[in-house]
Order: C-alpha cells, then structure tokens, then sequence
C-alpha cells in the first residue's frame, strides 16, 4: 500500500489552523511569556542526553494542538510505519526508504551485518598499521572521493568527531575542480594514502573524473598491481567498480533502498569508521537507532522530530517564512548545515504533489546557517532588524570536551543571550532612535544536548532525517527521489561535448553561447 495522498490544505485541521492564525498573528511571544509562568516548562521534550525548548516560538498550547490535528488527518502515524517496515515509499523511484534498519542493532538484516563486519575488519586494519601500502608502510591518510550524499554526511561527521579521531588524516574530495583536487594531492603521498570511492551509481561525472585523475597520480609512481593497496569502492555498481581496476574484495556495499543522503549509516560512512575507528562508528549508529525509537514510539506531543517539523510547518505555511537557519554552538560541527541542506532541500524541494499534480502551498524550507558565535558577528544583524521572520535552531553541547570552562561559559551564554535578545528585543527598554529598536517576538528552537558524543551525534542527525520526512508527508510530497537533479546534469553532458569539440551549434542559447566563446579564450 503506498503512501495516503492528503492535500494538507483540504483537512479541517488547515482551515482551524488558517482562522487561528488570522486571530493570533499579532500576538507576542513576550506577552505570551508575560501571562504564563509555565510556558517553559510546558514547552519543552526532555529526551535522553537532549533538551528541546520549543517555547520561544509564536505558538500556544492551542496551535500545538492544530498543529497535533493535522497529522492525524494525513495519516503520519501509518506513513511512519509503512516507512519503518520497508513499504516502497519511495514510489517514483519504486523503492523502500530504510535507512533507519542500517542501525537497528535488534533486527538487522544479514547483508548489513555482514557490511558492519566488513568495515569493522577493513579499519582495524587500517588503524594498526596491518594494511601496508605498495612499498610495505602503513596507511596515514585516508581520502573520501565522492559528492553530495556520498561525500556530506560522512564528511560533517568526521568533522564533528575529530575529539574521538586517532592518527589518520582525512580528507574529502568531491567538486570536479581539478585545482582542488591537485592542491589536496600536494599534502599526499601515494605509498601511505587510501582512496575509498564512494558513488551508489559510480557514474557521477565529478566522483568519476577525481578519481581517474586521482588514479593516474598514484600510477606515476605505482603500478597497476598496486591499486589494490590502496583504492576501495563503496557502490552498488560492481561491474563499473571492476573495470576502474578495483579488486571485489576491496568493494563495500550499497543498496538501493538507501538514498544517498542518507547513506552515512552504511559503507558511506567508511571513512569515518576509520578515523574514529568502529566501536564509535556503531556508537554513532546507536545513537540514531535511539532517536529512530523515540519518533517511532513517542506520543506526537512529546515527540521531538515532530514537534519541529510542525513548527516549520507552521512557519513557513503560515507565516510565510522561506527559510531556516540552523546555528550550532560548536566548531566541530562547522559542517552540519551544508549536510542539512542537502537532506532537507534535495528531499523537500518538490512543486508536485503525491497524485502528480502541481501543488498551490509552500514546501521545503531554505535551510542556511553557520556556527555561533561567529554567526553573530555576520548574519545576526538581519536575524534582529531585518524585514525577515526567519525561525531559527540554536544547537549546543552543555559540556566542553576539553573543559575549557571560561570558553564554555562564554559560549553558551551568547546561544541563551541570543535567543533571549530574539524573543524580547528592546521592548520595554527606552533606546535612542529606531535605529536601535529591537522589536522582538523573533522564533527559535533551543537544543541543549549534554556532550558532543557520537552516540549524541547519532541522534541529533536522525532527529533532521525524521524532522523533514514528517514534513514531506504533510505536504503531501515524495521526499525520497531527486529528479531535479537529472536536468542540470543532462544539459551539462552536451554542454561538456560543446566545450571538447569547440563546436556549438548545438547550442541554442544566446547567453549561453556567449559564456562558451568567452570561456575559450584560454
Ligand atoms: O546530486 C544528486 C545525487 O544523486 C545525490 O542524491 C547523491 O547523493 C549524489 O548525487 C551522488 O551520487 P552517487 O553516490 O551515485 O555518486
């Protein structure tokens, strides 16, 4: 059975939530604040190492429970479980969408164990030095080949882990620029590195090009027999995998009921198990598996992933809001808005509805955002003054992994002191001119979480992957195919041919004509 097909806005829920948004739009959060001593304390989900603070938001207990109305009428709990017991929810693409079993210790498939073990074997090997290089050292550098799903994720979680990494360097090579990739080369040396190429297709243009040039580097100093050393594929495509020269066992799997930005749990995340070795890699997974049971298991009310989606539901449908910023409290995870933008944009940016009609309400949120507090003294101007109402996540650990107290006393004062600035701004305060007015009433989520750990890791990056997947049952979207992506990629194919062959009479567009005369003046 497929997915319901709800137009949100035909439920009653919608219509209760539009007449109480016309009523309530003026309201201020201070005021709300003001009349009700327990608003804090009623509006917060108390979770394991997590503590969400959904009170300094334009809501009551009234919208939350609209807000709660709508997911009965579009069926979220039963797309939830068709999600979780491999239903091809994925319709388009006739697929199944089970990340979540890649960490489901208690009922793992046997061809997931069997990658685990694969990749427990394969690091610990790289770790003690026991796989040699061609001229017999050991492996000191690791390098990701691959783009988007299959470079992001694992990407933003090395970062984010570098407190538990041991002595292997990482690196991550994913955009075609081949100044990128000869600037990275540089810091390499070929008898000591490891390339694992990662592509659930190995056909991505960018993936394919890097490595081949990547290949021909190691081979002015290698030879054939010794790629086996020192290149592994992650890929569901074994037969491209072999005619690149790697041998089957140096081949991890993928499978296609895992979409590609949501493929850090698996293989993908090889690089990371190496670097922080496996035990915190299945930490990590553990972590996810907790938040998976939590969304699966925990009333609507008290559930986290929910409660922000519906709150960005919200926003954006109601208020109008375009776009999201999501700001971490933590260098470590400099990395996790663009590994969100990529989950929440390629999945939510849909204008076609589950029955394939266009659709007439908003869908997928504009997801932007960089570390506090160095976002303060960038973009937080506009998030005070600006004309803009852009809800924001406020994401911190309580404790430091270094225990540099003054640090983090420092740190986490300007998150609280700026989402209390949002919220109260200068109301009751005289200030000079307007130009120094704060008017306030600005939204944020606050996540505290008790320690950067990879089992809190875990969960947190779940949280995201279940926050967008309500929403996209909401809006009544495939959240889980990226047909946008093909066009771009099409086009890019007869204009690559153009350049090569510096003919273009294939090429209709004046504008683009002119770039590719341009472009060859070199
Ligand atoms: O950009 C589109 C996309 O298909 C992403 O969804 C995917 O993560 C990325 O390309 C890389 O694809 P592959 O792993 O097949 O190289």
């Amino acid at each position: 059975m497929s997915l319901p097909s709800i137009n949100p806005v035909t439920t009653k829920a919608w219509k209760k939530l539009q007449a109480h948004f016309e009523l309530t739009k003026n309201v201020k959060m201070q005021d709300q604040f003001a009349k009700d001593a327990e608003r804090a304390n009623q509006m917060k989900i108390e979770w394991n190492d997590f503590y969400l603070d959904y009170s300094k938001n334009r809501v009551s207990e009234e919208t939350i429970g609209l807000l709660l109305d709508l997911t009965e009428e579009v069926q979220l709990k039963a797309a939830i479980q068709k999600q979780f017991s491999g239903e091809h929810i994925n319709e388009t693409e006739n697929r199944a969408v089970l990340h979540t079993s890649l960490r489901d210790f208690g009922n793992m498939k046997s061809e997931v164990k069997h990658s685990l073990q694969q990749m427990k074997l394969f690091s610990e090997k790289i770790i003690s030095g026991n796989w040699k290089g061609y001229t017999g050292k050991p492996i000191t550098s690791i390098v990701n080949i691959g783009i988007g799903g299959s470079d992001l994720g694992p990407d933003m979680v090395t970062e984010a882990l570098t407190f538990y990494k041991n002595h292997l360097n990482t690196y991550y090579i994913s955009n075609v620029d081949g100044d990128h990739v000869q600037e990275t080369l540089k810091s390499l040396n070929p008898e000591t590195t490891l390339f694992i190429i990662v592509s659930k297709t190995f056909t991505t243009q960018e993936t394919i090009t890097n490595a081949n040039t990547i290949r021909d580097w190691f081979l002015t100093n290698a030879s054939a027999g010794d790629i086996a050393k020192h290149f592994v594929a992650v890929s569901t495509n074994l037969d491209a995998v072999e005619n690149f020269g790697i041998a089957s066992n140096n081949v991890f799997p993928m499978w296609e009921w895992v979409g590609g930005r949501f493929s850090l749990w698996s293989a993908v995340g090889l690089s990371t198990c190496c670097a922080i070795g496996y035990s915190h890699f299945e930490t990590l997974l553990k972590g996810a598996n907790e938040m998976d049971k939590h969304f699966v298991e925990s009333e609507f009310k008290e559930n986290i992933p929910v409660i922000m989606a519906l709150l960005s539901i919200w926003y954006t449908n109601f208020y109008s809001s375009e776009t999201e910023a999501v700001i971490p409290y933590s260098q470590y995870m400099a990395k996790l808005v663009p590994y969100l933008q990529q989950a929440v944009m390629e999945s939510n940016g849909k204008s076609v509805d589950r029955n394939g009609d266009g659709i007439a309400y908003q869908t997928g949120t504009i997801v932007w955002g960089n570390t506090g507090t160095n976002s303060q003294h960038a973009f937080f101007q506009l998030l005070h003054q600006g004309t803009k109402l852009i809800p924001t996540d406020f994401i911190a650990f309580s404790e430091s992994l270094y225990g540099e107290e003054d640090h983090q006393n420092k740190l986490l004062a300007n998150f609280f002191a700026q989402t209390e600035g949002l919220l109260l701004g200068t109301e009751g305060v005289s200030v000079e001119n307007n130009f120094r007015k704060f008017e306030g009433n600005r939204p944020s989520n606050s996540i505290l979480i008790q320690k950067l750990t990879p089992k809190n890791l875990g969960s947190l990056i779940a949280l995201y992957e279940h926050k967008l997947f309500v929403q996209g049952i909401i809006w009544n979207i495939f959240s889980y195919d990226q047909w946008g992506v093909e066009l771009g990629k099409k086009i890019a194919e007869n204009t690559l041919d153009a350049i090569e062959r510096q003919q273009y009479n294939g090429i209709v567009n004046p504008s683009t004509l002119n770039l590719l005369k341009r472009s060859c003046n070199r």
